[in-house]
């Protein structure tokens, strides 16, 4: 496919006080000579927004520029879930991994659904296809499959429920059965482990970036820099024993604005500190620099093509599309269940 290549945008006047909220929060971020080239492109996607009728949605670990100037919702992947399901816009641009927009697409299927980059992928989704699943069905006849939402659609076809970081152990318990066959990721199902006695069946799955954290790394940080720990549970249970919380992105969030520690190491992709600094200007981030190579394809030049070209569509058949979305649905009870 041939790709039109458009020019930068250029710089007008006025354009630092139009967007006077953006450059407050990207002057804190990133170096000084950096938020100059980032604004035309931020105006230049502004515009096509509106004129696309799109939405942009950013996973907590978009790069600032990203987050801070051009994100209509941001959140961890059941918030971006959930929007999309609640979205009435014509386009969502899906500022994440393909999974994500996958799920976008599943839940939202009449509305046009972008990724700007589709080799933005995930080494949990990659671990798992949908004829191993059907191999573990047969191993475990009857056991309920619960699916993290870092599958392809294939494989929340095959699942009985998904679920995120956020709703793990509820969606596990929502089975109702003693066992569960858990996906893909071993490192939060022996998390959620610790809380239930509903016996979980895994797979062995692993985030690229939270695996290479270690334990000697988490007490370093402790005690160097006198720092609460918080960490994502698809890091080592080595990790997770020495965390002060354990948490999906928007739970960390919420315990940041809970607790609030006066120094504190995010153990998870590096982005997130950047994005909660902002709201947190009290607290003192420790940032470990563990970037996600697929979250980081995804880049303001190439949402601003997304939008020019309207590519690349994610397109999900319909056969699939059908299983995942009541997998999907069924997560989404629990959570409706979990607040009335
Ligand atoms: P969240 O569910 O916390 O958004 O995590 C998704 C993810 O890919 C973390 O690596
Ligand atoms: Fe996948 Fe890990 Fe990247 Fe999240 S951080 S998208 S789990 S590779």
């Amino acid at each position: 496919m041939s790709v039109a290549v458009v020019p930068r945008p250029a710089w007008r006047a006025g354009l630092d006080t139009e967007y006077a909220d953006v450059v407050a929060r990207l002057e804190a971020l990133l170096p000084c000579v950096e938020w100059p080239l980032h604004l035309p492109w931020i105006d230049a996607i502004q515009r096509l927004k509106r004129e696309r009728g799109a939405v942009v949605m950013a996973h907590s670990y978009q790069s600032p520029e990203i987050f801070h100037g051009v994100a209509d919702v941001t959140g961890d992947s059941l918030a971006l879930a959930q929007a999309a399901a609640d979205c009435d816009a014509d386009v969502i641009v899906l500022c994440g991994v393909h999974f994500m927009a996958e799920t976008a697409k599943i839940l939202a299927p009449q509305r046009t659904v972008l990724i700007p980059d589709l080799e933005a992928g995930c080494s949990l989704a990659n671990s798992i296809t949908a004829e191993d699943v059907i191999a573990l069905r047969a191993r475990h006849p009857g056991v309920p499959v619960v699916s993290y939402v870092n599958t392809t659609a294939a494989v929340k076809a095959l699942s009985d429920a998904c679920c995120t970081s956020a709703n793990a152990l509820q969606v596990v318990e929502a089975m109702g059965s003693e066992r569960v066959i858990f996906l893909p990721d071993r490192f939060l199902g022996a998390h959620v482990q610790t809380q239930t006695a509903v016996e979980l069946i895994l797979w062995h799955g692993a985030c690229e970036v939270h695996e290479r954290f270690t334990g000697q790394q988490a007490r370093h940080a402790r005690e160097r820099f006198d720092a609460k720990l918080v960490a994502h549970p698809e890091c080592p249970p080595e990790v997770l024993v020495e965390a002060d919380f354990v948490g999906s992105t928007s739970a960390m969030g919420r315990w940041l604005a809970q607790e609030k520690p006066g120094r504190v190491a995010l153990i998870t992709e590096c982005s997130m500190a950047d994005n909660l600094r902002t709201q947190f200007p009290d607290i003192d981030f420790v940032q470990p620099c563990n970037l996600c190579p697929h979250m980081k394809r995804i880049t303001l030049p190439n949402i601003h093509a997304a939008l020019v070209e309207m590519r690349h569509e994610v397109v999900v058949p319909d056969a699939v599309a059908a299983g995942a979305r009541r997998a999907l649905a069924r997560m989404l009870e629990v959570g409706r269940r979990e607040r009335v």
